[in-house]
């Protein structure tokens, strides 16, 4: 069984990780839009990892005999100023994340629902590994500034991503 409060907590954080994958689907459909199809590609797969997470935390709910209940899904942004520029939104996007994970953990621990803490000991694992991915990519971007050969081929780099 999972208590009302923490249920309820997890019923937002499928609501966050739909937005997370609504978000990165419109990155890529803006990557789409300046020719970047590796970045497109890369963020499509990203889009499909947070649908997975929400599915986590749905399928979770149920084992432990909770209610799902789906909210609204908030509109993403459309157009970023630059391929750095998404990104750095990408990896602002995952310190966000990564800090309602640390308050769900303290909410489990706290209302001694170590089931719950077990499921979220895998998304502060998974945190640590969606930051360095997105800060690697700001980086390599910021290397690639001002050189658009260096652009094209991370671009294809990217789309390599399965
Ligand atoms: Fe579901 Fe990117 O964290």
């Amino acid at each position: 069984m999972i208590n009302d409060k923490m249920a309820k907590a997890l019923n937002e954080q499928i609501n966050e990780e739909l937005y997370s994958s609504y978000l990165y689907l419109a990155m890529s459909a803006w990557f789409e839009s300046q020719n970047l199809p590796g970045f497109a590609a890369w963020m499509k797969v990203q889009a499909r990892e947070e649908h997975a997470h929400a599915l986590k935390f749905f399928e979770f709910i149920h084992e432990c005999r909770g209610r799902v209940v789906l909210q609204a899904i908030q509109e993403p942004a459309r157009e970023w100023k630059s391929p750095l520029a998404a990104f750095e939104a990408a990896l602002k996007h995952e310190q966000h994340i990564t800090g309602r994970m640390d308050k769900l953990m303290n909410l489990a621990l706290a209302e001694k629902d170590y089931a719950t803490a077990g499921l979220l000991q895998w998304f502060v694992k998974e945190q640590v590994e969606e930051e360095a991915s997105a800060d690697r990519i700001v980086q390599m971007l910021k290397m690639a500034a001002n050189a658009p050969g260096a652009l094209l081929m991370l671009d294809h780099q990217m789309g390599e991503r399965k």
